[in-house]
């Protein structure tokens, strides 16, 4: 295993204001939507010498194998309240907004993507009977690709990587085309902190599964990053109530934008190619949106390696979650920090301490996922030991 872990020397433990209220009520409109499972991995809390690992698993979050949804869904909808300058009609399903909003046609929702999230703006799109044009980078498998075309999105594939997607994408904006974008560019920064706010979904639910068994909240959390805009959410979190965990962001080694900026005292492109197989994280800079709270509210930051992300997603397999390789990053991340003589010294005693690991994704490519852990995703097991 090849890792860089280091302190983010711009921590400062400041406070963030908690996100809109509004929220949980929008999401449980939402169609298919649950709490995802939030469950014990007492092989992988002995293993690691702690006293407790929680998984929640993003792995199937309405219908979709990722967390995406929840950002995606939350900033379209604001987006498009700011486009028609009010509150849509009132509504109490997705069937009713999409009739409530038909006098938009002809419309259409943009974004640029490395799989996840345009896979999210493309199920919203259809949801809301809007046309969707997804822009991706180069050499995307055609796995992802085919997901977003069935939910009826033209996918543009651009010769570059994910930043040149997201310039392209920005040039569809128009009177009848919502730039939907989970990363951010001076002049448009509004969506994409919305995006943010969205993810809050997540944490919330944590918080009510832990509270509802009667643990403990947790006292580290690991988050994997790419843009940087899901652990923006996680720092709003656990920088604006009492519990104050340590936080871990999770970056591959070539795409380490969030580690290289934090050391470089500013927001650093990390130049490609990026290509590793945790293709969500593959970004070489910061959303300018999230900077602010990732400089100041993470912890530790680790850059892993692709070798470590296919024993992360063999690992959780053996407990039951059939994880994407982005989604194994977490734990792979967290082994790393483990396996750090400096990181080891440096933080405090773990062995009474709740590990929180946030598997962002299911298995978005299943030949993939079956080359690596040997068996196809269906065949991974169901969950051993629910916390609620
Ligand atoms: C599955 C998954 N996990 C994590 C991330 C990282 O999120 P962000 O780019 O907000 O840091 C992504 C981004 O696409 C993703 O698809």
């Amino acid at each position: 295993m090849t890792a860089i872990v280091t302190r983010n020397p711009l921590a400062d433990g400041a406070d963030w204001p908690a996100g809109p209220s509004e929220l949980a009520d929008f999401h449980h409109r939402m169609p298919a939507y649950a709490p995802t499972m939030l469950f014990d991995a007492p092989g992988l809390a002995e293993r690691f010498g702690v006293g407790r690992v929680v998984v929640k698993a993003e792995t199937k979050r309405m219908g979709l194998p990722s967390f995406k949804i929840l950002g995606a869904s939350w900033a379209t909808y604001q987006a498009i309240c700011e486009h028609i300058g009010r509150e849509p009609e009132p509504w109490t399903n997705i069937n009713e907004l999409a009739a409530n909003l038909a006098f938009l046609k002809p419309f259409k929702l943009a974004t640029a993507t490395d799989g996840n999230h345009g896979r999210a703006v493309s199920f919203m799109a259809r949801l809301l009977g809007f046309e969707c044009h997804i822009f991706v980078p180069s050499g995307m498998v055609h796995a992802r690709i085919n997901a977003m075309e069935r939910e009826g999105s033209t996918v543009t594939v651009v010769d570059g990587d994910y930043d040149d997607a997201v310039a392209r994408a920005g040039e569809e904006a128009s009177d009848t085309c919502l730039i939907v974008s989970d990363t951010s560019w001076p002049g448009y920064e509004t969506i994409p902190a919305q995006v943010v706010e969205g993810y809050a979904t997540i944490f919330c639910e944590v918080d009510d599964a832990l509270d509802a068994s009667g643990m403990a909240r947790p006292d580290l959390v690991v988050i994997p990053m790419g843009v940087g805009a899901f652990m923006a959410a996680a720092v709003t979190h656990y920088r604006s109530g009492a519990e104050r965990p340590i936080i871990v962001g999770v970056e591959p080694i070539d795409a380490n934008c969030v580690q290289a900026s934090a050391l470089a005292g500013e927001m650093t492109h990390v130049g490609g190619p990026h290509r590793s197989i945790m293709v969500g994280l593959n970004c070489g800079l910061p959303s300018m949106t999230a900077w602010p709270r990732l400089r100041s509210g993470i912890d530790w930051l680790v850059a892993t390696d692709d070798d470590s992300a296919r024993q992360g997603m063999r690992d959780l397999a053996d407990i039951a979650v059939a994880a994407g390789e982005t989604g194994a990053a977490c734990l792979a991340g967290f082994d790393a920090l483990m396996s750090d003589a400096v990181a080891k010294a440096e933080l405090p005693d773990l062995s009474d301490s709740t590990i929180l690991l946030v598997v962002t994704e299911g298995a978005t490519d299943p030949g993939a996922f079956e080359e690596i852990v040997g068996r196809r995703p269906e065949s991974v097991g169901r969950v051993l030991t629910a916390v609620s």
